[in-house]
């Protein structure tokens, strides 16, 4: 094998596993990225962070027995270390620093990794707060004193307290005022486990806040979301970079609440639905979904990303639509989970990914 040949690399924990009758090869995902790096000339290394040897400059990867044959048995051997590298490690081992060394190893050699580090939930909001997207920003606030809070929560009816560096719906709390001057409090995933459906009065939700605020949280005006069925909705938008480093959209897919729900996210009991579904359930309603500005927002707001950080490649949007039809951002998600894409979407993804890798190997950007 030539060394000229541009190799790129996935970095994941899913590793090709057992034999099986066409030998031990990665997850399909994986190896459809390896099909349209080899369509592009060039090899896919498929990898853990530990098997990195950065002294050495090589890497005990795993690459297709035969490169035309990405469908076939894999192999593991020892290659030079791969000019760009698509991050894929599970967020929850992400956030605990997993691939921090990885990162920086990459750095010090010239690496461009995708997904970069990307802005957290109230990062996003700095960036956006001062352009023209600024439009679809539900009103967002840093959570600080509870009396500040409650104000606020008072004023708009409903609210959300969430964590800053939240995954999965977890601590998403919606806080509504009543009549009786009193609040409901809802969260469906608590970081200690469980569902919380409470009512608190105001001293009560004062000494509640106030111990939410020793961690770093938001509090951001409850948008009154679209419901299906009863059931309150917002979309999963999904978009990539390709070969010529253009934003694609792959999918938009719309993820229902269970009945009075806080959350839509699929782990905390939310139930994702095919847009032609969404769309037929909606007229059914006499209700549009307007998929045409819910892309136009991703995709406005992805540019903006990736001017900011030139290997950002891959981007999951929670998006919401409000009963006047409104779009809004509710947040960005830089390793979105593949389960709510449906095949093609997961076809598409993959080939854009490799594309993305390639992109990046030619220009070298870090
Ligand atoms: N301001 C809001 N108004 C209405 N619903 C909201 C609001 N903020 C969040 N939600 C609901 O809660 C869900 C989870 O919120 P968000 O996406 O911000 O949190 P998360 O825990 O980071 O989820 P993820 O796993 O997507 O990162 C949203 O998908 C949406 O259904
Ligand atoms: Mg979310």
């Amino acid at each position: 094998m030539s060394d000229s040949m541009v190799r790129v690399g996935v970095v994941t924990t899913v590793l090709p596993r057992g034999g099986g009758p066409s030998g031990a090869r990665p997850v399909a995902y994986f190896r459809r990225m390896a099909v349209r790096a080899a369509e592009l000339g060039a090899e896919l290394l498929v990898f853990s962070p530990e098997d990195v040897d950065w002294p050495a400059r090589r890497v005990h990867a795993w690459v297709p027995a035969d490169l035309d044959r990405p469908e076939g048995p894999w192999r593991r051997v020892w290659r030079p270390l791969p000019q760009a590298l698509y991050e894929n490690v599970f967020v929850h081992l992400a956030v605990r620093g997993y691939t921090r060394g990885l990162r920086a190893q990459a750095r010090r050699n010239g690496i461009p990794v995708f997904n970069p580090v990307l802005p957290n939930k109230w990062q996003m909001f700095r960036w956006l707060r001062r352009t023209d997207l600024a439009r679809y920003l539900p009103e967002t606030h840093w959570l600080t004193a509870p009396a500040q809070a409650i104000s606020y929560i008072r004023a708009w009816r409903t609210a959300f307290v969430k964590p800053v560096g939240g995954y999965g719906g977890t601590g998403v709390t919606r806080i509504e005022a009543s009549r009786d001057g009193r609040f409901r409090v809802c969260a469906d995933r608590l970081r200690e486990g469980g569902a919380m459906r409470r009512r608190m009065t105001e001293r009560v939700l004062a000494a509640w806040l106030a111990r939410r605020a020793r961690t770093p949280h938001l509090v951001q005006r409850g948008l009154a979301l679209i419901t299906l069925a009863g059931r309150k909705v917002d979309f999963r938008v999904v978009v990539c970079r390709g070969l010529g480093g253009k934003w694609r959209i792959v999918g938009v897919i719309p993820k229902r609440a269970p009945r009075d729900g806080v959350v839509t996210n699929l782990v905390a009991g939310g139930e994702r639905l095919d847009l032609a579904r969404g769309r037929a359930l909606a007229a059914r309603e006499g209700k549009v979904i307007p998929v045409a500005d819910l892309e136009e927002c991703a995709l406005a707001i992805a540019k903006l990303i990736s001017a900011r950080r030139p290997s950002a490649g891959l981007l999951g949007f929670d998006l919401g639509v409000d009963d006047a039809g409104r779009v809004w951002f509710i947040e960005m998600n830089p390793k979105p989970s593949r389960l709510l894409l449906d095949s093609e979407m997961k076809r598409m993804a993959a080939r854009l990914n490799a594309e993305f890798l390639v992109h990046l190997a030619r220009t070298g950007r870090v």
